[in-house]
């Protein structure tokens, strides 16, 4: 546990949840992040760890408009007061967007984290948390293990072996003083990625803070398996 991030801080900071698509790569049925992993629903698994930091002072969680209608009764219990509920966008970043508008004044530090995450560890926090309250943009992300491979047409042959020093694979959360974010946000034209892609676009200094592979986009019907044995894992430990 980073010093800076827990002991004597206010409790500062927002999160905010993009819970908005429509899983369409999960395949049919219960919408991805609602879709229990051993019994507990994505959404709640990811918001977990930020409802019991002590730093964390409000939750904005972006959902569907019909389901912000009639959310489910765990949200509520889980963040209490600290949780607000907002209409989410056609694309991510839209979702993104509506949480930021959407939260109180009185956060100075907001961490962005994807609702299909639902392993991200309470170090991963702090370490990104820390970074952001120092002044940084900061992106929790794990070094490439694998060998890359181009395959530029549709025959699906190589074309070249991409070298994979220096390259990172960017995960949530990401980490930024508020008022970076919300410029990043106001200035947005085009699509982006994730949130650290917009500050990139300013000229702005990003870094990467060292995360865990088990904090895995769940992102496919195989992605539930991974979960499933992942949550079994955590639950023997
Ligand atoms: N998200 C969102 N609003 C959107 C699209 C995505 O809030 N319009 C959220 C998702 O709910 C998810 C995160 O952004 O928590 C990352 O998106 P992704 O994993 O792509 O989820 P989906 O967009 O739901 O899945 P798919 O692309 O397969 O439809
Ligand atoms: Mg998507």
């Amino acid at each position: 546990m980073s010093p800076s991030s827990r002991a004597g801080s206010p409790p500062d900071v927002g999160v905010l949840m993009p819970a908005a698509g429509r899983g369409e790569r999960a395949g049919a049925g219960t919408i991805k992040q609602f879709r229990p992993i051993a019994g507990v629903p994505m959404l709640l698994r990811a918001i977990r760890p930020f409802a019991a930091h002590p730093r964390v002072r409000r939750i904005v969680v972006a959902l569907p408009p019909d389901i912000v209608r009639r959310p489910p009764g765990w949200l509520a219990e889980v963040a209490g007061e600290r949780l607000v509920l907002v209409a989410g966008g056609a694309t991510r970043a839209d979702s993104v967007a509506a949480a930021l508008a959407a939260l109180p004044s009185d956060c100075a530090v907001i961490l962005v984290h994807d609702a299909a995450r639902p392993f991200v560890t309470p170090d991963t926090i702090d370490a990104v948390i820390a970074a952001a309250a120092a002044g940084h943009a900061a992106v929790a992300a794990v070094p490439l293990g694998d060998t890359l491979k181009r395959a530029d047409g549709a025959d699906a042959a190589i074309t070249e072996t991409v070298r994979r020093d220096h390259l990172w694979r960017a995960q949530t959360p990401q980490g930024f003083p508020r008022a970076l974010l919300e410029r990043a946000y106001a200035g947005r034209r085009g699509a982006a990625t994730d949130d650290a892609e917009l500050v990139e676009r300013l000229g702005e200094t990003v870094r990467l803070v060292p995360d865990r592979t088990s904090n895995i986009k769940v992102t496919t019907a195989d992605d539930f398996l991974l979960a499933e044995a992942l949550a079994a894992g955590a639950g023997a430990r």
